[in-house]
């Protein structure tokens, strides 16, 4: 995917912006304040998603404009498409000049991947982050995933129903065999994608942290989880029996995808508990630049990549990698000091100033 240019007018602290990147690196820097990552900001929006600042429509409206418009010209496969995004009170967006029922529905057409600080909690934080990160991955690739996980989190939350109400009337235990059983289809499901997307983690995700660490470090990936990856429905709706007890006391359901988690290990050692700053930031965006080579490998196309203040706390050898060794793709970089883009061999420099470019430089 390539995005050929963009046009922003009124978004944040653009009053009016035109961007012509190049294919490959594109480096924005400049000082704090500037609209860094507002730029990027608007670039992820035309994957359908929300601001991956949590952001609300609202506040994406430039301070004195009652209208933003972002447009942007892209190549996807062969084809060239265009885009648009409006904002008023609410967001809506044209494909190739047709107004979409809602701006979500852009998903699937524009692919891109954020690493951004807020990431660093992939790792610093509990499973729930993992998961998430896992979720969002997969469901990008196989939107039936998302049906499936909902499915799934819907019949969770059923059970939990049934055991808080078991607490005062034992009798209606028998209700839970065959809620089990059908949970435990569900279950192998959402398992089934999860366990697929780590064993191609596995295969990529080491590569490239061996790349950026210099091949000093190796980083391994395993999916964790009560249950194992072959185990049949009988075994999972076993399982599930087993814990009824605890989880009556509960009120809550102790097995399954909603518990797993991701263990990102570094030289043997557990990076969460172990892994320096530049260690951990390493891993976040070796794990955000993995996402994207799935993609590629499955959509045959790379994702846009956007790496928000990605440089600091990052050795030389890390950032010369960055700079010149993520290939073939179109990446956008933000950071506030040029000296840490001194070694960039090839790529374009925009520096921001007031939400307009002041200076561009090829290299
Ligand atoms: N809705 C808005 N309307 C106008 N200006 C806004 C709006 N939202 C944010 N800003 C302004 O945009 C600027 C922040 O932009 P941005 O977050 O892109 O900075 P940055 O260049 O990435 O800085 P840093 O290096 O600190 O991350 C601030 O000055 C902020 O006041
Ligand atoms: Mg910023």
């Amino acid at each position: 995917m390539i995005i050929k240019n963009l046009y922003s007018k009124g978004f944040r602290n653009f009053k009016e912006l035109e961007f012509l990147p190049s294919e490959n690196m594109n480096v924005i820097y400049g000082d704090n304040a500037q609209g860094k990552t507002n730029l990027l900001e608007a670039i992820w929006l035309f994957c359908g998603a929300k601001s991956f600042r949590g952001a609300k429509d609202s506040e994406l409206l430039g301070f004195n404009s009652n209208k933003a418009v972002n447009s942007c010209d892209f190549i996807f496969g062969e084809t060239e498409k265009n885009a648009k995004i409006i904002i008023e009170q609410n967001r809506k967006a044209e494909l190739n000049g047709k107004m979409l029922s809602s701006a979500s529905k852009l998903a699937g057409n524009f692919y891109a991947i954020v690493f951004s600080p807020t990431d660093l909690n992939l790792v610093n934080d509990g499973p729930m982050v993992r998961r998430r990160f896992l979720d969002t991955a997969i469901g990008q690739i196989y939107p039936l995933y998302n049906e499936k996980l909902r499915n799934y989190v819907k019949a969770v939350t059923q059970r939990n129903t049934v055991l808080r109400d078991l607490k005062f009337h034992s009798d209606i235990e028998f209700l839970l065999d065959d809620f089990e059983k059908s949970l435990a289809v569900l279950i192998k499901e959402v398992l089934k994608y999860r366990y697929r997307y780590v064993e191609i983690l596995k295969e990529i995700l080491p590569e490239i942290y061996g790349g950026l660490s210099g091949k000093k470090e190796i980083l391994n990936i395993e999916y964790s989880s009560a249950i194992s990856k072959n185990a049949e429905i009988e075994e999972i709706a076993e399982i599930l029996k087993k814990a009824r007890k605890e989880d009556i006391l509960t009120g809550n359901t102790s097995v399954g995808p909603h518990r797993d988690d991701l263990n990102l290990i570094l030289n043997g050692s557990a990076v969460k508990s172990y892994g320096s700053q530049g260690q951990r930031r390493s891993v976040c965006l070796a794990l955000k630049l993995s996402e994207a080579k799935v993609l590629k490998r499955i959509t045959g196309e790379y994702p846009i990549a956007l790496l928000d203040d990605v440089m600091s706390e990052l050795d030389r050898s890390r950032q010369d990698f960055i700079l010149n060794h993520i290939k073939d793709w179109q990446v956008f970089i933000t950071c506030c000091d040029p000296s840490n883009i001194k070694g960039l061999k090839n790529g374009t420099v925009f520096q921001m100033k007031g939400g307009n470019f002041c200076n561009i430089m090829v290299k």
